[in-house]
């Protein structure tokens, strides 16, 4: 048995400002996982879902990233403002929004 249903990572990286690769950190991403852990907090869902803060997620450039477990599914350029949303439809619903997936094939490799 899972120790949580789905887990949300948070990518709040910060790099020097000048760094080619930039910083979901320096792109609202605390804000991001703030909401994620107020509205679960506010709807008693933290003892099956986790929202909790990232290193570098090597997906920068699709910054702010928030990947989804066991799911794999990643999101990018996200803003709080997608929080309810991704919670609603695919943390309780489990359907992914598909308009914030993050669309390159390296993020949705099959290693089988
Ligand atoms: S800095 Fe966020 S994925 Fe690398």
């Amino acid at each position: 048995m899972a120790r949580f249903k789905r887990h949300i990572l948070i990518c709040e990286n910060i790099r020097d400002e000048a760094h080619p690769r930039g910083s979901c950190g320096r792109c609202g991403a605390e804000e991001i996982r703030q909401k994620f852990k107020a509205e679960l907090r506010s709807r008693k869902l933290t003892t099956v879902y986790r929202a909790s803060k990232s290193g570098c997620l090597d997906a920068c450039e699709y910054g702010p990233v928030v990947v989804v477990y066991p799911d794999d599914v990643w999101y990018g350029g996200i803003t709080a403002d997608d929080v309810t949303e991704i919670i609603n439809s695919h943390i309780i619903g489990g359907n992914p929004v598909e308009r914030l997936v993050i669309r390159d094939e390296r993020f949705h490799q099959d290693f089988e």
